[in-house]
């Protein structure tokens, strides 16, 4: 199962990715977790892994590949058939207690261009792959919905969007919800950092109280970690029960 995890700035979208392929992993389920995000460098952290090599590299590096997608008229097959999780190159993909790592590409410096070249690249890579029944991935992706526009969200089979307790995420629950029934995905909602007093309005709030797949609290520990970019070792029973409930395939 190919499963995108999405929200505005900040809700915990890499936290729940690396929180939940961790779970998913214990659980005996191999996991590829992709990191879509060209911004920031803390997810491989997270998992307490190095950094892998920008993926777009391995198609010849950003130059190359914007001049393949302008001689094709934005129309270049990067890929000439299925990839399953072996045919990810050496290099690219690190792998610890059952989790890989992928990454399709950082902004290293000014002036370098728009990260489009890497999000056609990882866009075309998750149509492509393809799972077995005991195999999940996870696609941590950049914040906000421009990747609705770029068409990432096209090949993957379930959109877990992350929700913390603000208006803008609440809100963004709704629109969330219409892009992915206009591409025809399941969209479930995630409500991270909750506490006692913002749990009910945030119930209430989101686009379909129905569509919770589990309930985070805010919790010291996980915060500690994002300070010190700690690797995350919690193991959340929220967290565990979305796991076994996507093992069963009951959110397709
Ligand atoms: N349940 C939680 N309890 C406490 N802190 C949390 C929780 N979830 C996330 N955080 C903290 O919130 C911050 C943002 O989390 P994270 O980096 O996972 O968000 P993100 O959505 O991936 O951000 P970005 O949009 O920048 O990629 C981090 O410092 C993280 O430790
Ligand atoms: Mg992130």
């Amino acid at each position: 199962m190919k499963i995108a995890i999405c929200g505005k700035g900040g809700c915990g979208k890499s936290t729940t990715t690396a929180l939940l392929a961790k779970a998913l992993a214990r659980a005996g389920k191999r996991v590829l977790v992709v990191d879509s995000d060209e911004s920031n460098y803390g997810l491989h952290r997270q998992l307490g892994m190095e950094r892998p090599k920008d993926f777009t590299a391995f198609f010849g590096g950003k130059e190359n590949v914007l001049k393949d997608m302008m001689l094709s008229n934005f129309a270049h097959k990067f890929f000439d058939g299925p990839w399953s999780l072996s045919d990810i190159p050496g290099g690219y993909c690190g792998e610890k207690n059952g989790v890989m790592l992928m990454a399709s590409g950082k902004i290293h410096q000014a002036n370098e261009g728009c990260a489009c070249v890497m999000n056609d690249v990882i866009k075309q890579f998750i149509a492509n792959l393809q799972l077995t029944k005991a195999e999940f991935a996870l696609v941590d992706m950049e914040a906000g919905i421009e990747h609705f526009g770029r068409g990432v969200d096209n090949g993957v089979d379930l959109l877990l969007m992350i929700i913390d307790p603000s208006f803008e995420s609440l809100r963004l629950s709704k629109k969330i919800q219409e892009l992915g029934a206009s591409i025809g995905k399941p969209v479930w909602f995630v409500l991270n950092k909750v506490t006692g007093d913002t749990r009910q309005a945030m119930v209430e709030t989101v686009a379909d109280s129905g569509k919770i797949a589990a309930i985070l609290p805010a919790d010291p520990q996980i915060a500690a970690a994002g300070l010190t970019g700690a690797e995350l070792t919690k193991h959340c029973p929220d967290i565990q029960e979305l796991a076994q409930e996507l093992i069963a395939g009951g959110l397709v």
